[in-house]
């Protein structure tokens, strides 16, 4: 055992309606397990284990790691390309990018930059998107698994509609997304999404063959893209016009389920709604995305049948790595929808709310004693704009408000996963 004790305000979650706050807090973690041992008043922790070594962090938030539920690490390369709604923007930027990733070199560099910049901006997990090359994800995990951070990553099946360096087969996607699954689900901290990309690029045998990929590997992810866009909805029907609905498609080949991430459901009807929360499958909700390709306003609130909303940056149509940033944008679309996303029910779900739609919440997403030690702490001063703000701010509200409004990889001070730390900001060294 080596506890490590680390004081400064201290919030995290026991559910959406509980958080736990403390003004002056400590978070003890095991440095040789990469455990939380507990977190409470430092005062009162500090009287149960005398001669503890401390860390003091001022003006500072210590949080468990952010999670980003839909993202693709090739996509690095992608962001901030101009002008284009979905199809286009697939097609003149995503995939000519994408080509490139069958050199190994390529991979490896986006890969590692990639996973620095999600630490550099807080985020400790991710439920990651490759491209169609095996390799591609290979390199992808073997950094991860370096890193020690819990991944979710899948390697993209796409037969069709796509450049033909970017196509695979049927059998082809099988067998490398099998011998993926064998090699790195459950291996360390790393863990495995099927990832067609979307009906659009699968044949209706890969949507079957990917369903059945789902059933024979059971605690296996799903993850793929939904009612993105209007052009690309109105191409699924002609794809598929025997279907009820674009999420019916996905349903007919056995692909909804609790593990199951269904990338930004913009344009969803009743029934659909009903379906997802049926078989419990899950949304991500992507709102720098939604706005940069012009795709929609996504209804946060008052859906007509309960499904589990989980949030993220969707990276490289997303503008950023930063989940405040994410929030920033998820709550003026919320305003622009009628409804307001109060600053607590954000940091839920950027830490346990993402933990649980990706069914991790029984190891990460809180400081509850034996989860993994994957936490970051929050520089309230990051910026002298966020300092003049924070500096009136009274309540915890107000401070929470103003960090994911003025927040981003500013807002970083450190970053530890497993217990340990992964990133410093240069300034604070
Ligand atoms: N739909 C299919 N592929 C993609 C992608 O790479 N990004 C987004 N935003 N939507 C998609
Ligand atoms: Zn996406």
């Amino acid at each position: 055992m080596n506890y490590q004790g680390y004081r400064g305000r201290v919030l995290h979650f026991l559910d959406e309606q509980t958080p736990q706050y403390f003004a002056d807090g400590l978070l003890i973690t095991d440095t040789d397990a990469g455990t939380v041992v507990g977190c409470g008043d430092a005062a009162t922790m500090l009287a149960q284990y005398p001669g503890l070594s401390v860390t003091q962090y001022d003006n500072a938030l210590i949080m468990p790691g952010f999670i980003d539920t839909h993202i693709h690490y090739p996509q690095v390369d992608v962001i901030a390309s101009y002008g284009e709604q979905l199809l286009d923007w697939l097609n003149n930027y995503t995939f000519p990018t994408e080509v490139n990733f069958a050199n190994a070199d390529v991979a490896n560099n986006a890969a590692e930059f990639f996973l620095q910049e999600l630490l550099k901006n807080g985020t400790t997990t991710a439920l990651v998107f490759g491209t169609v090359h095996k390799s591609a994800v290979d390199a992808f995990f073997e950094i991860s698994q370096r890193l020690n951070t819990r991944m979710i990553c899948g390697k993209v099946m796409m037969n069709r509609h796509a450049p033909e360096a970017l196509c695979d087969t049927v059998e082809s996607s099988v067998a490398d997304t099998q011998e993926l699954i064998d090699r790195w689900h459950n291996n360390g901290r790393q863990l495995y999404a099927i990832t067609p990309r979307f009906a659009i690029t699968s044949t209706p045998e890969q949507l079957a063959a990917a369903g059945q990929l789902l059933a024979d590997n059971p605690g296996v992810y799903m993850q793929t893209h939904l009612a993105e866009n209007l052009d690309e909805i109105a191409f699924v029907k002609e794809l598929f016009p025997e279907r009820k609905s674009y999420l019916d498609v996905y349903d007919h080949y056995g692909l909804l389920g609790e593990r199951s991430v269904f990338a930004h459901c913009v344009h969803l009807d009743a029934e659909d709604y009903q379906r997802m929360s049926e078989t419990g499958s899950k949304i991500s909700f992507c709102p720098t995305s939604n706005l940069f390709l012009g795709s929609g306003l996504f209804q946060l609130d008052d859906q007509p049948f309960p499904v589990d909303v989980s949030v993220a940056t969707d990276v490289g149509g997303g503008t950023s790595f930063s989940m405040l940033q994410t929030m920033n944008e998820a709550y003026k679309i919320c305003q622009l929808k009628g409804s307001k996303l109060a600053p607590q029910r954000a940091f839920y779900m950027m830490t346990l709310g993402n933990a649980k739609a990706l069914s991790v919440d029984d190891k990460i997403g809180n400081f509850e004693s034996g989860k993994e030690a994957d936490f970051v702490v929050l520089d309230l001063a990051g910026t002298d704009l966020m300092k003049r703000r924070q500096s009136i701010c009274k309540t915890l509200d107000e401070t929470l408000f103003s960090l994911m409004i003025l927040g981003d990889d500013r807002a970083v001070r450190e970053t530890f996963v497993a217990g340990r730390s992964v990133w410093t900001k240069p300034e604070a060294c």
